[in-house]
């Protein structure tokens, strides 16, 4: 079933990882982009060649996304109706496309143009509404953002006049970006032309910085990055110097992994980076190489950012062909090779060792912790897994020094950030700010305040998986201990801001319908419990819900919180308990006017019993 070409690019592929496996997922979009789908004889064919069991193939092809179990119409059509799409009408947009087209989602228009669907964040909240395209059997995908009726014509136009559609969307130029009159670094060369080139990035003296690192040695580098205190982007903040410090002395090969999963909902700054300014990243990744001393560096890119993938690939190959990639790099005896590697659908693989999982060439399952990556990580050897954005932060560091970058943030949030805003405002986008900057400071002076100058219902701080903060907390300061310190955390940097007027139950139950249809599915609790609770808050939504499903929601959501194998449990249950606590209210008030006290719920609550004791929860709990 495989062509010739099919099966020699995916044995290229195939020698480009330090073990083949790590291949299966290019090799299944080589595969799904000769056929249009992902038929069992192709798998089992793919299965021969990576000399794996059918059964393991299928299993691969089934966890993600990103590929197909049936064939699709001519052009796939996504749209994202996560809580910062849905804040800004993307739920009245996809049913403008469902009426226009005729379809429902996962339905095909009957000259098989066009196969709709709903997706979960793209990292492109501040460009809500949007949607992402794909044209089967080519490589082809873009994203359509900003979308209004009259943009959704436009797009179907654009779609079906045009045969030869570039691989590139059009060049719209970076979406929105602002910083703080102090603070314009990362996001510095973002506006200027071809600033993804390398002839631009060496103009503004690109490379000295890692030509300076490498004339240091790799344990001054690490101490740099201690000293200036530079903590995690991804999420949990963890200092990245102190992290590097924990590879194993005299083990080797190691490994990099510059994480560009970017799929926590409200989160969308590595994605400018990466597709504006890449060689930035390549700097920082050569500087982090020499310090932990890898040899063997790895972007892992959200299979939806293909733009991204592509500009990473042309730096790459610029880079490779100048000598500051590949053999000896910039003129040392260092070698240093950077992979890009597509991720295809799963938010579980922005949690590191779920990464590690689908770089070896498997489903994205987290993996207990210790052993952690930095001491067994890719292939089990000791691999350093970065953000993007944290990543980027080093070049900086080791070119200005320590002190420099501790003039701003506080001093346990050291330095400035990149923070997503997105929601209800009127300038939604991504900030270059100090740590510590405001809440009020954010929303209101750079991004000119809420939509129609709404009253703020609730923030969230830091991605979808935070808890959200009451409207009180504007003077919040925008740094991890500030946002724990409120109640929440301050995650990956993406700040929501949700207006008054907006239905909360709405915004819960879709919060949870993000958790369900993402999770993993390794773990009891958060695989069943996050099925349970979208359930219940369906019902409550529909007009069918009871008082005591708020307490089944309270008890449900504990046992995730504690229970869950990965940080993924409690991510998906946080948001819902703040908004049950915060907004506790507004659910009875909904219930009581939706469904008058006595009425029965019509979709019956699964029972939730503990085993050994046989009662229903709500009499054995107490929260
Ligand atoms: Fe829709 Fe992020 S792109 S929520």
């Amino acid at each position: 079933m495989l062509s010739d070409s099919t099966r020699s690019a995916i044995q290229a592929l195939m020698a480009r990882y330090p073990r083949a496996r790590s291949a299966i997922l290019p090799a299944l979009y080589v595969t799904q982009r000769q056929i249009g789908w992902l038929p069992n004889e192709a798998l089992d064919e793919v299965a021969r060649l990576f000399d794996m069991e059918p059964m393991e193939v299928y299993a691969i092809a089934g966890f993600y996304n990103m590929f197909y179990k049936e064939p699709k119409g001519k052009f796939h059509l996504e749209i994202c109706t996560n809580v910062p799409c849905m804040l800004r009408g993307a739920n009245e947009v996809a049913d403008y496309l469902k009426e226009r087209l005729g379809i429902g989602f996962g339905e095909t228009t009957e000259d098989g143009n066009f196969t709709l669907d709903h997706m979960e964040c793209l990292g492109a909240c501040a460009t809500a509404p949007m949607l992402f395209a794909r044209k089967s059997q080519t490589e082809w995908g873009r994203y359509y953002e900003n979308l209004t009726r009259e943009q959704v014509e436009v797009m179907l136009d654009d779609l079906l006049d045009n045969d030869d559609l570039p691989l590139e969307r059009d060049p719209a130029g970076p979406y929105h970006h602002d910083h703080h009159p102090e603070t314009n670094f990362l996001l510095a060369r973002i506006d200027k032309p071809d600033s993804h080139t390398l002839d631009s990035y060496l103009a503004d003296g690109g490379y000295e910085t890692a030509r300076k690192a490498m004339a240091m040695e790799p344990a001054e580098v690490t101490e740099m990055v201690k000293k200036a205190g530079v903590r995690g982007r991804g999420g949990a903040g963890f200092p990245a110097g102190v992290k590097w410090g924990f590879v194993p002395k005299d083990i080797y090969p190691r490994y990099l992994v510059a994480n560009c999963d970017e799929s926590e909902p409200g989160t969308f700054k590595d994605r400018l980076i990466v597709e504006y300014d890449p060689h930035q990243l390549l700097e920082g990744i050569i500087c982090t190489s020499w310090a932990i001393q890898a040899n063997h560096a790895f972007i892992y890119v959200r299979g939806e950012y293909i733009f991204a993938q592509e500009r990473l690939n042309q730096a790459i190959a610029e880079a490779k062909a100048e000598g500051i990639l590949g053999e000896n790099i910039l003129g040392t005896d260092f070698d240093l090779e950077v992979t890009v590697h597509p991720g295809a659908g799963a938010y579980i693989c922005g949690e590191e060792t779920a990464l590690l999982s689908s770089l070896e060439g498997g489903r994205g399952h987290p993996r207990l912790k210790p052993p952690f990556p930095a001491v067994a990580g890719l292939y089990a050897k000791p691999t350093i897994v970065n953000n993007v954005e944290t990543i980027t932060h080093v070049r900086h560091v080791l070119e200005h020094g320590a002190e420099w970058y501790r003039q701003w943030g506080t001093e346990r949030s050291p330095g400035f950030q990149l923070v997503c805003l997105s929601g209800q405002v009127k300038k939604p986008g991504v900030y270059e700010i100090p740590y510590a900057l405001t809440l009020r400071e954010l929303i209101y002076d750079l991004a000119g305040g809420t939509v129609d100058d709404r009253p703020i219902k609730s923030i969230v701080p830091g991605g979808l998986s935070m808890p959200h903060l009451p409207s009180a907390s504007l003077d919040v300061g925008i740094d991890f201990e500030s946002c724990e310190a409120a109640g929440s955390l301050l995650g990956s940097g993406g700040v929501i801001v949700i207006c008054e007027g907006e239905d909360i139950v709405s915004v819960a139950r879709r919060m949870v319908s993000f958790y369900r249809e993402e999770s993993c599915g390794k773990c009891t609790p958060c695989r069943e419990g996050s099925g349970w609770m979208e359930k219940i808050l369906l019902r409550i939504e529909n007009g069918e819900g009871t008082l005591a499903d708020l307490d089944r929601l309270k008890h449900i959501s504990k046992y995730i919180d504690q229970q869950s194998f990965c940080p993924f449990g409690p991510a998906s249950v946080w948001g819902v308990r703040s908004t049950l606590f915060l907004f506790g209210d507004e659910f009875k008030a909904h219930i009581e006017e939706t469904n008058p006290e006595g009425a029965k719920p019509k979709i019956p609550a699964r029972p939730i019993y503990r085993a050994y004791a046989g009662k229903p929860l709500e009499n054995v709990l107490d929260d």
